[in-house]
């Protein structure tokens, strides 16, 4: 049933170009340029008429909830707010009929994300569920949604689920974008056309990487601690990145921007530091190969993700892990793919049952 892989976290990644696939599938068409989301057609009205989106979720789904405020806001020009369930159920949050709120969940039947949006729906707002598990409860409870359709996720850790999360969530940004008459032609077509390529990529990286990565992963197996660093639209990666090592190697590991680096992080860096940088070709990338400069300056160890043809990052970074160019706006995507690998032959170097991790469990179903 592990399809011949030695876990089904390992499978699940191996999976990912055709359930990328299967989250576009008959929503994506990437000739005619066209996005049918009817979830999406059903609210039309209500995300016309939103001052703000707040997106509810909780661990990896959060991640992607974060990723997608960076993508709303640029695309649709719609306020958003990130919230972890559990912080906005409990605190009383201002929210009326106005507001659409929309939940990300792979198993639909995570405690807080559950409450927050029935808390939200008394309220009067409108539900849009990004979940995994068909019919599940919080796609029951969501007045709207799209399924991410990533099939199963067996794999305690969240790999394939995440991904199509990002997937429908992008699609989501420029299907309301264009609604909303917020984009740009030029622009909603090079992103519905590099979206389109985002399957065919991970394989790409899957089938190139894969062995590089291996041994990068036996380098840094003992390291006590790990950094993350990204900035833009690879920060919340650089997040995924932290939360996969810990849960799978339980090597403790932090995400950060990478500008914060210097209000405090920095303090931690020396020759026994490994530093990730999700540093892809994007409109901060001068940015962040200043940052890692400053890492190697402090005999910071620096792995970078890097995008197809960076000689810049190449030469200054320890070890590289690299992934074909695409637009900025959808790298993410591609980025999360190596710091998924790392984390599993990380894991499986240190001996660990990296399909349950200890403490763990599935779906979150107590608070
Ligand atoms: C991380 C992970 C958890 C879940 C979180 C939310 O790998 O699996 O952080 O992402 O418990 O679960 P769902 O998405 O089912 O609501």
């Amino acid at each position: 049933e592990k399809g011949g892989f030695d876990h089904f976290m390992l499978k699940e990644i191996f999976e990912q170009p055709q359930t990328i696939f299967d989250s576009l599938r008959g929503r994506l068409d990437a000739v005619q340029q066209t996005i049918t989301l009817s979830g999406v057609e059903k609210i039309a009205d209500k995300l016309l008429a939103a001052d703000r989106i707040i997106i509810v979720a909780c661990g990896t789904s959060w991640h992607a909830g974060l990723l997608a405020e960076y993508v709303i806001e640029e695309l649709c020009r719609i306020n958003v707010e990130v919230e972890y369930a559990s912080e906005f159920r409990y605190r009383n949050p201002i929210i009326t009929d106005k507001d659409v709120i929309i939940a990300v969940s792979q198993s639909g039947e995570t405690a807080d994300t559950l409450v927050a949006i029935e808390n939200a729906k008394k309220q009067g707002a409108t539900i849009f569920g990004i979940v995994n598990v068909v019919g599940s409860s919080i796609a029951r409870l969501s007045d709207a949604g799209a399924y991410t359709h990533a099939g199963p996720e067996i794999g305690v850790a969240s790999t394939k689920a995440f991904t199509a999360q990002l997937a429908v969530l992008y699609l989501v940004a420029l299907k309301v974008a264009r609604i909303k008459g917020t984009i740009e032609d030029t622009l909603y077509d090079r992103l519905s056309a590099d979206l389109a390529k985002v399957p065919e990529y991970v394989q790409q990286i899957l089938d190139k990487q894969d062995m590089i990565i291996r041994a990068v992963a036996a380098k840094y197996s003992d390291a006590r601690d790990f950094l993350y660093l990204g900035r833009g639209y690879n920060f919340p990666i650089a997040l995924e990145g932290a939360l996969k090592l810990k849960e799978i190697s339980y090597i403790h590991a932090e995400g950060y921007p990478a500008a914060e680096m210097k209000h405090g992080p920095i303090a931690l860096v020396d020759e026994n530091l490994p530093v990730v940088f999700v540093a892809t070709k994007d409109s901060y990338h001068e940015k962040i190969v200043s940052n890692i400069q400053e890492i190697k300056a402090r005999k910071g160890k620096v792995i970078a993700v890097v995008s197809e043809g960076d000689s810049v990052v190449t030469d200054l970074a320890d070890d590289v892990m690299t992934v074909p160019q695409i637009h900025e706006i959808i790298a993410p995507l591609l980025s999360v793919i190596p710091l998924q690998l790392l984390s599993y032959y990380i894991g499986v170097n240190r001996g660990l049952d990296v399909d349950k991790p200890r403490n763990l469990a599935k779906s979150v179903t107590v608070e």
